[in-house]
């Protein structure tokens, strides 16, 4: 785990162009801790692989610095930087068989055979591919490819791995599976681990902590628990996770208070956390499983607001049920199936209310 005193990976004013005229990596700031497991998610096209590969050596800085342990790394050529890879389209080496390919890293490192044999052999079988070591890549699908990838990216035990989607060939079980072995390796070597993916599920259970990129810059980095119940801007709370947002403008503001008129005229509660006065445009943003209708359990005199019920669909162990709320027909509120738990009845009118702490007025 990350002890937050020992840099390991630093990005200091870094940015990159790569047609001299548009940044797509703009100012970026990063301290990554030894043994720390970071994310960097994002939509396509926000910047992650370019960082990736300023990092692994293969592409440089236009500006700014990155340093690995304390050096900087401008004039250490990738092969001598230790770092593992998987990149986004797994280069295998097609020459070479599958016991080959990851018997490689080690060769370059002088491992003798016989340790050679058998962590390629414990390397293969983490990702249950120990009876396909005598293929050649071409001879597997895409996703036993990206599996050896995975492999040969930690055979050598490197101090410093990167992944670019590694497991987006995946069936869900397998990916699964495989989080939980590369967690469970990265921590108990103690790897750093700087780690690309679109899925927010595999973001959020496997991180110390996650940069959420957008437009070449990190929105918010921050631990997943915080990053999902405290997003700092509209940006990083729609992107994460489900949300409902609500348009207004600040009433009033007082303190860790603010009261905000919603376009429909409503009056509700909310937590400022970027607008600072009142008439300020917002967007408020509630998550679907902090939305209260039982009365009981909201505060004295907080504000509610009427609901109409739209649709109520089953899911097992939740209930969904979609709202119109102040106009507008998207508003979802999600309960946990519980023996108590009311089933909503389309067509019943409702009021809803929440925690002004659970209501985030952000930017609009
Ligand atoms: N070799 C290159 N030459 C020119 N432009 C590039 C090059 N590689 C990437 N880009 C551009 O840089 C921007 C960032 O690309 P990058 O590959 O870092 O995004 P990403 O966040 O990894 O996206 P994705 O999630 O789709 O993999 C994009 O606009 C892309 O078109
Ligand atoms: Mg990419």
């Amino acid at each position: 785990m990350r002890d937050g005193t020992d840099e390991f990976v630093v990005f200091d004013h870094v940015q990159k162009s790569y047609d001299g005229e548009t940044l797509v990596v703009k100012d970026l700031n990063l301290s990554i801790g030894k043994g720390e497991f970071l994310t960097m998610l994002g939509p396509s096209g926000s910047g992650k692989t370019t960082c990736l590969m300023m990092l692994a050596g293969f592409e440089t800085a236009t500006h700014g610095e990155i340093l690995l342990d304390g050096r900087p790394i401008n004039n250490i050529p990738p092969h001598k930087r230790g770092i593992g890879m998987v990149f986004q389209n797994y280069a295998l080496f097609p020459h070479m068989t599958v016991a080959e390919n990851l018997a490689f890293p080690l060769e370059v490192r002088k491992v003798d055979k016989s340790a050679r044999e058998e962590r390629v052999k414990s390397a293969l079988d983490m990702v249950q591919m120990g009876a396909f070591g005598g293929r050649r890549p071409a001879q597997l699908s895409g996703g036993q490819q990206q599996r050896v990838a995975l492999a040969r990216a930690l055979v050598f035990e490197p101090e410093l791995v990167l992944m670019d989607e590694p497991l987006g060939a995946l069936d869900k079980q397998l990916r699964e599976h495989m989080q939980f072995e590369i967690t469970n390796l990265a921590h108990s070597l103690g790897i750093t681990t700087v780690y690309v993916t679109h899925d927010q599920t595999e973001a959020l259970t496997m991180s110390d902590r996650v940069a959420v990129f957008d437009d070449g810059r990190i929105q918010q980095l921050a631990p997943p628990d915080k990053l999902y119940e405290e997003p700092e801007n509209s940006f990083v709370a729609q992107f994460i996770g489900e949300n409902n947002t609500l348009s207004g403008v600040i009433d009033k503001i007082d303190g860790d208070r603010c009261t905000v008129r919603l376009t429909s005229g409503d009056l509700i509660d909310a937590k400022p956390v970027n607008v600072t006065k009142p008439g300020e445009k917002t967007l408020v943003s509630i998550r679907p499983e902090r939305v209260e209708f039982n009365k009981d359990r909201l505060m004295p005199g907080a504000h509610t607001l009427k609901a109409e019920v739209l649709e109520f669909i089953y899911m097992g162990d939740i209930f969904r049920t979609r709202l119109r709320v102040a106009g507008k027909d998207d508003f979802v509120v999600k309960t946990r199936n519980a023996p108590d738990q009311a089933r909503l009845e389309p067509g019943r009118q409702i009021e809803i209310g929440w925690l002004p702490s659970d209501c985030r007025a952000l930017d609009a």
